[in-house]
């Protein structure tokens, strides 16, 4: 007599022939090295961003080398776009198994040197792009009663950290949809992954970013191929939750357990970190 296939199986995808996911902020980064990988393991992909010169170009790569791509040029703050990409991208292949919510941006910047409009878009592109395509492309995983959705948070997403503010509320908004999305599509065969990555090597740290930066997070620079390879683990696996580098993941539990010393080592880290260099160029002038 066959049994039931256990949920942690139906989670897990063992193959990515014959999927096709949907990767937003595929133009660069995370998102370009990730949809190059799921096509290099026969996924078809659909790439969505805003450049479509760059869409366009690792599409042709793709198709290149045997496997099928659909650059689907989008603003993901848009709804109206993202409407039409979502369409576009059902229309040509049938059906999206996977997607991943990756596009986004950051800034390093004082509360109060932080334009209000830039908080505002932030929000938009982040979280809202976030929503749109979840909501969107939702209905015919839950007809299939197969999908897994991938939300590209942060570190920042778990523990606010000054000069951070408004982008860590973008990626807190995130994980709370996440987490609760996950609970709740469980029983309709959709399987949810929050990746929380820490400092990656990608062009999302611009040269402000960096100068920016606290020594103590410079040091901690992960190449984004292992963080690919990482996600790709976690979704064999059927987890549904990724902090990388996992070393990070112990931060938590100190904040839970001990917040007031967490604060303190934040505040060192950050603030007293820049006071502290600001302290030694002073002496060196
Ligand atoms: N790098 C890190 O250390 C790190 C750490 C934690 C979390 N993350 C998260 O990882 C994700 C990917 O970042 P990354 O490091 O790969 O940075 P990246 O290289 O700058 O890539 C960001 C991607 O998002 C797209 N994007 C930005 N705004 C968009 C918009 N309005 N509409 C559509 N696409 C948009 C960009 O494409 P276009 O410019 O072509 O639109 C680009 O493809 C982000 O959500 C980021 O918050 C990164």
């Amino acid at each position: 007599m066959g049994s039931e296939p256990s949920e942690a199986y139906v989670s897990r995808i063992a193959s990515y022939k014959g999927l096709t996911a949907l990767v937003t902020g595929a133009s660069s980064g995370i998102g370009r090295l990730l949809a190059l990988r799921f096509s290099h393991e026969g996924a078809r992909v659909a790439l969505v961003a805003r450049r479509a010169a760059e869409l366009e170009s690792l599409a042709a790569g793709i198709r290149a080398a045997g496997s099928e791509a659909l650059a689907l040029p989008c603003d993901v703050s848009d709804l109206v776009s993202v409407e039409q990409a979502c369409t576009q991208a059902i229309a040509r292949f049938g059906a999206i198994d996977l997607l991943v919510n990756n596009a986004g941006y950051g800034h390093h910047r004082a509360f109060l040197e932080w334009d209000l409009a830039d908080m505002e878009r932030m929000m938009r592109v982040n979280y809202l792009g976030t929503l749109y395509f979840t909501r969107l492309l939702l209905p015919q995983m839950v007809e299939h009663r197969r999908g897994w959705i991938v939300f590209m948070a942060s570190v920042a997403g778990r523990i606010g950290t000054p000069e951070e503010a408004a982008y860590a509320a973008t990626k807190f908004a995130m994980v709370g949809l996440a987490e609760a999305l996950s609970i709740e599509l469980e029983d309709a065969g959709i399987h949810v992954l929050t990746v929380c990555p820490g400092v990656i090597r990608t062009p999302f740290f611009d040269a402000e970013a960096l100068e920016r930066m606290p020594p103590v997070a410079r040091r901690r620079f992960v190449e984004p191929e292992k963080l690919v390879e990482a996600i790709l683990k976690a979704l064999a696996r059927g987890k549904r939750e990724l902090t990388y580098p996992r070393s990070i993941s112990v931060a938590y539990l100190v904040k839970a357990l001990a917040p007031g010393f967490m604060r303190t080592q934040v505040k060192r880290a950050t603030l007293g970190a820049r006071s502290r260099g600001r302290t030694a160029a002073g002496r060196v002038r």
